[in-house]
């Protein structure tokens, strides 16, 4: 429709409303000519209309005044529009600086939220409503930079948007609050702010919303002690940080909502949080508190959500808090709480969560009387104590219950009478001593199941298979005594874990819906059927540890998906395969242990992706792939154990191998010199990175997450631990010649290898600048000369090899070489000094005292002697012990990374290693 027709329309009904209309006539001809005009350029999107709501711009056509539309209010002194309120109305357009929207100068209060004006920047024209109080352009994506100009609405009380489209300009949002002098709702949540918070605010704020936006600094105190506030909402600002005010925060103890999580305080929480006490949500997730609970928090009797997780509180939770009257989420979860969980005195909570901390005792049965509990997540604690299936049988609500990794057995007392409450979507009992699975038979609605680490033998029921069948998408029966699964009936599963039970027979195919596939460490025989290639889906295929044969489906590289292919340790033969892509996502490659033939297939470089790469221990025959080095991602390459040939060529390319930690290339037949020009380039190990710790105890920071694996926390918990131990292993080869003296410059080595070669020529002196080497190894070669003194300067070496060369001379002096038994120099042709009785001038033998306090340096200086601690636990060995330096692929929660390391050691380097724990001990 032509606007000239529009205004004749617009006059015909303007002649007739004036004549026939009994009601005073209030629309002002340029008022209603503005809005549908503005009605023209949108489009309403019915899909966008919640059912609740409908597009008001539907009832506005010329036969009603426009100051009876929906959504239209006018002055009804001056028939001027006053206020106009399209939110939720499916409009679809763009509004620019012509839009005859902004022809309604008068308007106070504008509302245009939950539309979609994908394509609209806000206009500045919006600064020239100047007697608009009330703004609200939220959740209408809306994008680019918000007009300075907004600051020119000196009257506004209210202002809404929201969006991560939308940015300040600098200092804009300083001069926003300082010019808008009346504003006591400020909404900006997900809005680019990028500031810090300046100290000045209207008095009359009562709702501050900045929640995500950028914002960094300090918060400046005055925003706790602003009169009317009773909203402050600053949460996922990780560049915030802040103090608490020490005493009252405001006179009139009016806030009722703070959420600041995330938000970095680094302090106790103060006794000050008990004077607000009309405190209904407290939220202080992951904001780098210490300390204990203050008692003063059981003043806070409104509340009714209350959130410290993800802190490093401690000690006991205190009574009070067990007896805040109207609370009904309490989340304390990932602190160092300790102490008992006591009886609650209300019946009031509907969410408890407690997991990740060190509370103890039995459960209270005053849980019980919580009859609207829908969670309840107390894993990983040190509860303790039988707990019967019939504990539950009150919580009708129930959907969510995660009791792993407790000291807790669930037992079934009335079998096959008593199950789990049928309203479970979500149930975790990892590590509850679980036997059979009766108890499940109600459940219909389970989404998530997780009963790993028990003691379930046999197979799957039937019946539970039918109850899950459309329901089930996270099934976890790892670690268990599971026999045998036939086949997989669930129609949408997403992650299936079945490590580590009997399973036998041949590999049941889950559906085709599914993303990760876990089935490692068992029995299984047969070949893989090419059917597998139909999971299209498919991120993580685990079937290391078991007996298949045969070929590999070469269609797996069709899937595109793919990030984690695991089938090492199993029987395969055949060739690798040969059709990935570019594109392609794989990110970690293990095939080490099968029976594969043929080449390395060189599609691999399409895998940019790539990181670990493991074909150790096949008979692979092929020369040196190094194309491999373009791989930009690639940190693990083992090739060990294969037939590989031929001297190692480097390309004339630029950073070859720039991020690789581990390379093993022993026990092929590679020949000529050692690749000096490959140690050009390495970048990774010619450069410490301090941020890389040997791993602690902790191990947290050390586990790599996989990140891309999981997704917000729905998906398997897959963790990544890739040991990022830099390494380079090239014995038993036939490499010839010198010692290049460039292998100094690998200075972030840990572990060197090159024994066992044909290696001639003296010790690079340049060695010694390997200042992290923790094991070199230089035996069965045909070195001669002396030993440089620079070695000596290692302080870091734990294991030494030098046997079975032609050294000759003095043994050097260090803190290190008093270590070093005969072991490390026998079979060369005439080295003297300790440990040989033929004495070498100055040096002597030191004294004891001497040698353990070093030893005892040498235990803490590196992490290796807890390493070995560990290793030796898992396998008792002795004087040659299987040394893991390279990765593991485990699902990992709460357990310690030695226990692990035993249990899971899939890739070692087996080296020579001295007796210095048992020369320690025999002193
Ligand atoms: C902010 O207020 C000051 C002083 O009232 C005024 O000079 C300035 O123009 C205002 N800025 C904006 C963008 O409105
Ligand atoms: C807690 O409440 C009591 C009484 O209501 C009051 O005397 C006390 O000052 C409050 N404590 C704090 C820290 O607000
Ligand atoms: C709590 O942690 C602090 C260190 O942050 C420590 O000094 C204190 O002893 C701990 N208290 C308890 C009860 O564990
Ligand atoms: C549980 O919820 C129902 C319905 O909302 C409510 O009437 C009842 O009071 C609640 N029970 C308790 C113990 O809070
Ligand atoms: C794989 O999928 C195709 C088509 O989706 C289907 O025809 C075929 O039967 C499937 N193969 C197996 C073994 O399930
Ligand atoms: C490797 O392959 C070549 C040619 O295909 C063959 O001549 C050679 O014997 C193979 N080497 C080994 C060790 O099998
Ligand atoms: C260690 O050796 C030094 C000389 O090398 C000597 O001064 C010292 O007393 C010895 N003993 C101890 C326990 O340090």
């Amino acid at each position: 429709m032509g606007s000239g027709q529009f205004s004749f329309l617009f006059f015909l009904c303007f002649c007739q409303l004036s004549f026939s209309s009994s009601i005073p006539h209030l629309c002002r001809k340029d008022q209603s000519y503005a809005l549908l005009e503005f009605k023209r350029t949108l489009i309403v999107d019915p899909s966008l209309v919640t059912s609740s709501s409908y597009s008001y711009t539907s009832s506005w056509n010329m036969s009603r005044d426009c100051c009876s539309w929906d959504g239209v209010v006018c002055n009804e002194m001056t028939g001027h529009v006053i206020e106009l309120d399209l939110s939720c109305s499916g409009l679809v357009g763009k509004i620019d600086s012509n839009s005859s929207l902004f022809q309604l100068s008068h308007l106070q209060k504008l509302d245009l939220s939950s539309n979609n004006f994908s394509n609209s920047n806000i206009s500045p024209e919006f600064g020239r409503f100047s007697s608009l109080t009330y703004l609200d352009l939220s959740d209408s994506y809306f994008s680019g930079q918000i007009p300075s100009e907004i600051s020119h609405l000196s009257k506004l009380q209210s202002l809404y948007f929201s969006g991560e489209m939308l940015k300040f300009g600098p200092h804009d949002f300083e001069m926003l609050l300082q010019n808008l002098t009346q504003l006591s709702e400020l909404h900006l949540t997900s809005i680019n702010i990028s500031s810090t918070i300046p100290p000045n605010f209207s008095s009359h704020l009562t709702t501050l919303r900045l929640g995500n936006t950028g914002l960094h600094g300090l918060i400046p105190e005055s925003i706790f002690h602003l009169p009317n506030l009773e909203t402050l909402v600053l949460q996922n600002n990780d560049q915030l940080s802040g103090y608490f005010p020490k005493t009252k925060w405001n006179s009139s103890a009016s806030l009722i909502e703070l959420d600041l999580s995330g938000v970095n305080f680094s302090c106790n929480l103060p006794e000050s949080l008990g004077y607000l006490t009309s405190l209904h949500s407290l939220s202080l997730k992951n904001c780098s508190l210490r300390g204990p609970i203050p008692q003063s928090l059981s003043n806070l009797t409104h509340i009714l959500d209350l959130d410290l997780s993800d802190n490093s509180l401690n000690g006991t939770i205190p009574s009070g808090m067990f007896s805040l009257p109207s609370l009904s989420r309490l989340v304390l979860s990932n602190n160092h709480f300790s102490g008992q969980f006591e009886d609650f005195n209300s019946n009031s909570l509907i969410w408890i969560d407690l997991s990740n901390n060190q509370l103890q005792g039995h459960l209270p049965k005053s849980i019980q009387n919580h009859v609207n509990l829908t969670g309840l997540i107390l894993s990983s604690n040190n509860f303790s104590g039988r707990v019967d299936v019939s504990f539950f049988a009150d919580l009708k609500q129930l959907c969510y219950l995660d009791l792993s990794y407790n000291r807790i057995s669930l037992t079934n007392e009335n079998k096959h009478k008593v199950t789990l409450p049928g309203s479970l979507m979500s149930l975790q009992l990892a590590a509850c001593e679980v036997k059979e699975l009766e108890f499940l038979r109600s459940e219909m609605l389970l989404w998530h199941l997780d009963l790993s680490n028990n003691k379930i033998e046999g197979r799957i029921p039937d019946w539970a298979w039918s109850n899950w069948m459309y329901s089930l998408k996270r099934l976890n029966l790892s670690h268990n005594m599971l026999a045998s699964v036939d086949s997989i009936p669930l129609q949408s599963a997403n992650a299936i874990d079945l490590r580590s039970n009997f399973l036998q027979g041949s590999l049941p195919i889950p559906p085709i819906s599914t993303r990760f596939f876990l089935i490692s460490h068992n029995n299984l025989s047969g070949e893989i059927p090419s059917s597998i290639c139909n999971l299209t889906s498919l991120v993580m295929l685990d079937l290391a540890g078991n007996n298949l044969k045969g070929a590999i489906p070469q269609c797996l590289g069709n899937i595109s998906a793919l990030q984690v292919l695991d089938m090492h340790y199993n029987s395969l033969s055949g060739t690798l395969p040969t059709t990935y892509r570019i594109g392609s996502a794989l990110k970690s490659f293990n095939f080490h242990g099968n029976k594969l033939e043929g080449v390395i297939p060189q599609s691999l470089i399409y895998c940019k992706q790539l990181e670990v790469l493991d074909l150790g221990d096949n008979h692979l025959n092929d020369t040196f792939p190094v194309w491999l080095g373009t791989l930009p991602k690639l940190k693990v390459l083992s090739l060990r154990s294969n037939k590989l040939h031929g001297p190692i060529r480097t390309l004339m390319t630029e950073n070859m191998f720039p991020q690789l930690r581990i390379l093993d290339l022993s026990s092929n037949a590679f020949t000529k010199s050692l690749p000096t020009s490959l140690f050009q380039h390495l970048k990774a190990m010619r450069t410490v990175d301090q941020t890389m710790n040997a791993p602690t105890d902790e191990g947290d920071q050390y586990y790599q997450d996989s990140v891309a694996l999981v997704t917000k926390g729905l998906e398997l918990e897959v963790e990544r631990i890739l040991f990022l131990y830099t390494t380079v292993d090239l014995s038993n080869n036939k490499f010839e010649g010198h010692i290049p003296s460039i292998m100094g410059d690998l200075i972030a080595l840990r572990v060197l290898n090159i024994s066992h070669n044909g290696l001639q020529g003296h010790i690079p002196p340049s060695l010694g600048s390997l200042s992290l080497v923790e094991s070199l190894d230089l035996s069965f070669n045909q070195l001669s000369g002396e030993i440089p003194e620079q070695l000596a300067s290692i302080t870091s070496l734990a294991v030494l090899n030098l046997s079975h060369n032609h050294l000759e001379g003095c043994i050097p002096n260090g803190p290190q070489f008093t270590t070093f038994e005969n072991n490390s120099y026998e079979g060369n042709d005439g080295l003297r000094g300790y440990p040989f009785p033929q004495g070498c001038g100055s040096s002597r033998m030191p004294e004891t005292e001497n040698i353990t306090h070093m030893l005892d340096e040498v235990s803490k200086s590196t992490f290796l002697s807890e390493f070995w601690n560990g290793i030796l636990m898992g396998y008792g060995s002795g004087l040659i012990i299987g040394f893991s330096i390279a990765y593991f692929m485990l699902s990992s929660r709460n357990s310690n990374w030695l226990s692990r390391i035993a249990e899971e050691l899939e890739y070692r380097i087996v080296m020579r290693r001295q007796k210095k724990k048992q020369g320690h001990h025999r002193r």
